[in-house]
């Protein structure tokens, strides 16, 4: 599917990878909606790129609903979800207070997982009553994590949430195929967003160097230019792809 034209919902889109796919599929002509939990963010991004900016929790099913429906009256029914919003939290299983609690892990599954499935499957619902442009009617893509792989300490929460988006990349692409929509997920290594910027450039640079090649840390605009790939490229559907430089984590 080419991006020109075309309906774009964003989730997380206020920041770091989804902020920098924004831009590159409105620089391909596509008309964007950005849904964050940060409403300052989101309307940054959104004003920036002529967009439009949504404000809400992807974990629940009203504030997603009136986005789709916002973006829908503004841009026409969308055609490409691009899932980013993501929480991570650090905790081992048994840490020095005790087993972690439930409702910690519950969080973050609930935002990474549920809210990635919530978008999902309400933007799917209201792509299938779309024509299709040409022999599709939609594409979504998720983002994972290398730690849905190579999970660390203290990513107990974290990798299950990510390894629950791999784990539903093909029973969705299947549900999904019959309507021509194709669904893709993402698996980043480490990139250069807010959250790592927070670091000192030291502790940056130990980081970056060790990526096999490049020796750095990812671009957001890397993460980008593969998801609007994956927008145009028809076969591309059912699978996983690691974006990393060859990084392996270590256990810490
Ligand atoms: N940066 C990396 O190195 C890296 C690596 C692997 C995976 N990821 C994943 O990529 C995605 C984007 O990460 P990022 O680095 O750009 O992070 P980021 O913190 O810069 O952006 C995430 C955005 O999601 C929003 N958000 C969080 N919870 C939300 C919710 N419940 N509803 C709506 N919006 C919500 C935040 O407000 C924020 O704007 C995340 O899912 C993250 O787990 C990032």
């Amino acid at each position: 599917m080419q991006l020109q034209d075309v309906s774009v919902l964003i989730t997380g889109g206020g920041s770091g990878l989804g902020a920098a796919t924004a831009r590159a599929m409105a620089a391909k002509g596509a008309k964007v909606a950005v849904l964050d939990m940060n409403k300052d963010n989101a309307e940054a991004v959104a004003a920036e790129i002529g967009g439009v900016a949504c404000v809400g929790d992807v974990s629940e099913e009203a504030p997603v609903q009136e986005a789709i429906a916002k973006a829908e009256a503004a841009h026409g029914v969308i055609r490409v979800l691009v899932n980013c919003a993501g929480i991570g939290a650090a905790a081992k299983t048994v840490g020095k207070n005790g087993a972690l609690p439930l409702d910690q892990f519950s969080r973050v599954i609930k935002v990474n997982l549920i809210g990635s499935f919530n978008c999902i499957r309400l933007v799917a619902e209201r792509m299938q009553s779309a024509p299709p442009i040409g022999e599709e009617r939609g594409v979504v893509i998720s983002t994972a994590s290398v730690a849905a792989f190579d999970g660390q300490v203290g990513q107990a929460a974290y990798s299950a949430s990510k390894g629950g988006i791999v784990g539903m990349t093909l029973p969705v692409a299947r549900d999904l195929a019959s309507l021509n929509i194709r669904v893709m997920t993402i698996a980043p290594g480490l990139f250069l967003t807010p959250l790592l910027k927070g670091l000192p450039e030291e502790a940056q640079k130990s980081l970056g160097a060790q990526v096999p090649h490049p020796a750095r840390l990812g671009d957001p605009s890397e993460y980008a230019m593969l998801a609007v790939h994956i927008v145009e490229n028809p076969m591309l559907n059912g699978e996983t792809i690691r974006l990393d430089g060859a990084i392996r984590m270590a256990p810490r």
